[in-house]
Parts: C-alpha cells; sequence; structure tokens
C-alpha cells in the first residue's frame, strides 16, 4: 500500500522548543489509515495535523474501543532521526488489539509511515536535553452504534508532540501511596494491554493519592491485594540485597519497553536480575532488615522515576535516604544516553 503525503500549506508557529510541557503541543502533521469491514486497513496517509470529524454515536465514545501506543524519536547531533524500539510498539499494539477485538495492523506498515511523518515533522524534535518528540499511535472504533459489539470500522492516527519531561521536577525520587482501596486491573482483564479504560480507571487513585501528598500510587494485584504489579501508569523495579526484582508479567501488568530494556540492560552488565512474584510484605521486610536497595518505576514518558518513600498503611519506607540509587541512575543515563546518540547503541534498539 502505498502512504500518500499531503503537506501542510499553513506551518504552524513552533512553541519555545527550550521549555516544553509534556505532550501540550503538536506537529503539523499527522498519520491517518482507515479500517472497514470487507475492505480491511486502507488509504495510509500523511494530512496536515488538525481535527477530525467523528458522530456523537462513533463507538470509542460509549464503549472506549480503542488502543494507543507511546514512542520517542530524539535527533542526533548531524541531523537524523532516531527511533527508540518503534518495532516493540507496533507488535505490543497488535496484542492490544487482539485483546481488544481491533483488527491486526501491518506493523512494516505502521513503521514505514511513522517513518515518513516523523521524517517530515523533523524540525519539530527538541533537542535540548530532556526533550523528545512524543509519539502517540492510536486506533479507536468509528462505527455511528450503540450496541455492544466490534465495530466494523476504525481509524488508525499516529500524532506527534514536542515535549519535555514528564515529570517537570525531572529525575527525582517521589512518594508513593501503596494503594489497598482501588486496584488497577486482574487477570483476564485488560491489564496487559494500552487501553484508555486502564488509564481512565486509575485516575481516581491517582487523585487521592495526590491529596494526600503523594506523586503516584503503587498498584497491588487485584485479587489478594498482596502482590505488587505497577506504579502509576509505570512498571516498578526493587533492588533486594544486590538483585534486582520486577514483577512478572502476569496478566495483568503491562509489558513496558522500558521494562523490557532495563531488564536487558541489567543481564548486559552481569546484574542479577528477576522476574517474579513480590509482596507488599516482602518489600516491607526488605526494608527492616536493611537490604531495600533501590526502587524506581520505568516508562517511555519518564523513562525512570525513582522511589524515595513508600507508605504502607502507617509505615512509611525512606529507599536510600530518598536519593537516587547507582543502577536507578545507571540505567536512565544508559537509556538516554543511547536515545539521544550520546553513547553508541550497542542492543541496537534505536532504528
Ligand atoms: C508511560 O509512558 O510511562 C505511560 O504509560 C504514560 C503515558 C500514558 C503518558
Amino acid at each position: 500500500m502505498e502512504i500518500t503525503i499531503n503537506k501542510t500549506q499553513n506551518p504552524k508557529a513552533k512553541p519555545d522548543m527550550s521549555n516544553l510541557p509534556f505532550g501540550k503541543y503538536f506537529s503539523d502533521h499527522m498519520f491517518i489509515m482507515d479500517y472497514d469491514e470487507g475492505k480491511g486497513w486502507h488509504d495510509p496517509r500523511i494530512v496536515p495535523y488538525g481535527p477530525i470529524e467523528l458522530d456523537p454515536s462513533a463507538m470509542v465514545f460509549h464503549y472506549a474501543q480503542e488502543v494507543f501506543e507511546g514512542l520517542k524519536a530524539y535527533k542526533s547531533s548531524d541531523g537524523h532521526v532516531r527511533l527508540f524500539r518503534p518495532d516493540k510498539n507496533f507488535a505490543r499494539l497488535n496484542v492490544s488489539n487482539e485483546r481488544l477485538a481491533i483488527p491486526q495492523i501491518d506493523e512494516a506498515l505502521c513503521l514505514e509511515g511513522l517513518k515518513k511523518l516523523v521524517e517530515l515533522d523533523k524540525e519539530w524534535i527538541p533537542e535540548q536535553e530532556g526533550t523528545s518528540l512524543y509519539i502517540r499511535p492510536f486506533i479507536i472504533a468509528t462505527d455511528p452504534f450503540l450496541g455492544v459489539k466490534p465495530s466494523e470500522s476504525y481509524k488508525f492516527m499516529i500524532i506527534c508532540s514536542p515535549s519535555g519531561l514528564y515529570y517537570p521536577e525531572g529525575l527525582a525520587p517521589v512518594k508513593i501511596y501503596v494503594e489497598d482501596s482501588y486496584v488497577r486491573a486482574v487477570r483476564g482483564g485488560t491489564g496487559f494491554t494500552k487501553t484508555g479504560g486502564n488509564y481512565a480507571g486509575s485516575i481516581r487513585a491517582q487523585v487521592v493519592a495526590h491529596e494526600k501528598g503523594y506523586s503516584q500510587v503503587l498498584w497491588l494485584d487485584g485479587v489478594e491485594q498482596k502482590y505488587i504489579e505497577e506504579v502509576g501508569s509505570m512498571n516498578i523495579f526493587f533492588k533486594i540485597n544486590g538483585e534486582v526484582v520486577t514483577p512478572a508479567l502476569n496478566g495483568s501488568i503491562l509489558s513496558g519497553i522500558t521494562r523490557m530494556s532495563t531488564i536487558e540492560l541489567l543481564k548486559s552488565w552481569g546484574v542479577p536480575v528477576s522476574e517474579r512474584k513480590i509482596s507488599i510484605q516482602e518489600v516491607s521486610d526488605a526494608y527492616d532488615n536493611g537490604t531495600l536497595e533501590e526502587c524506581f518505576g520505568t516508562g517511555t514518558a519518564a523513562i525512570i522515576s525513582p522511589v524515595g518513600e513508600l507508605s504502607w498503611d502507617d509505615k512509611v519506607m525512606l529507599i536510600n535516604d530518598n536519593k537516587i540509587g547507582e543502577i536507578t541512575q545507571r540505567i536512565f543515563d544508559t537509556i538516554t544516553n543511547i536515545q539521544t546518540g550520546k553513547e553508541e547503541d550497542k542492543m541496537g534498539w534505536v532504528l
């Protein structure tokens, strides 16, 4: 399928690229492709960025049949576009599609569309430290119909946002509240997918945590509320007695690409790392016996977010004296250096 390009006649004024918020400004163009039953995905195209018209009865508005991805582009010092593991995002999008009963996409075609779009909007890739072009591919169900069933038409789109840090405070230890009332996901549900409903359902807990003075919540499993799953909208890692531990993917945890990259880096460094069940009690015991060494979240948007304090019931656990741990810092530095091209991409992650 050929991807057509319709360039804007009215390029937008760029925001102050030295002072960018996250996800607020959007580049000049976007990628769109339509799906219709019987026809499949068709008309892949790059067009000027702008509003789209949807029927108020479009199914996505009512039953949230949608999936999305998030990834980042950087520019090397010689002006080349650097995409961080975009193939993994499209592979994961198809995993989410399957669960949400959305038709599979052609990953190679979407990657080609993404590359063409970012090349066209290359001037929108910010270059200051801590900035990137945040890319948001997504698919929405567009049938004008109120019955609950798979839509017969969809739109796949990619939009790009020149962005600063997700957490304006940057790589700084945050306070986390162990959530013992709300849950994020259960096995058999949609926790392992990137679908809007997972995030909508998490907002209330975030609001309550903010009111109590915490940055985010630590999610426990949805059945026993005993085992650790994620932190805010990120995966979570602990360093206990020299070993790095992250919850195993169990069906309710998102398979994060930064999570995957962190595990691969640790293995390449010879640091013991395991993916297994880890309970909040185990973390609390490790704190008590002085072996809880580091804790951090991983995600595309913030990359690494160190946890400085964990509050569980009445217990406050101060981790590494509320300072950024050695492994936490090394992972952050290595991933960001590979992304920006400051360090050789030995892992072959940049496309
Ligand atoms: C991430 O990239 O860590 C996220 O999942 C947050 C995103 C939804 C903004």
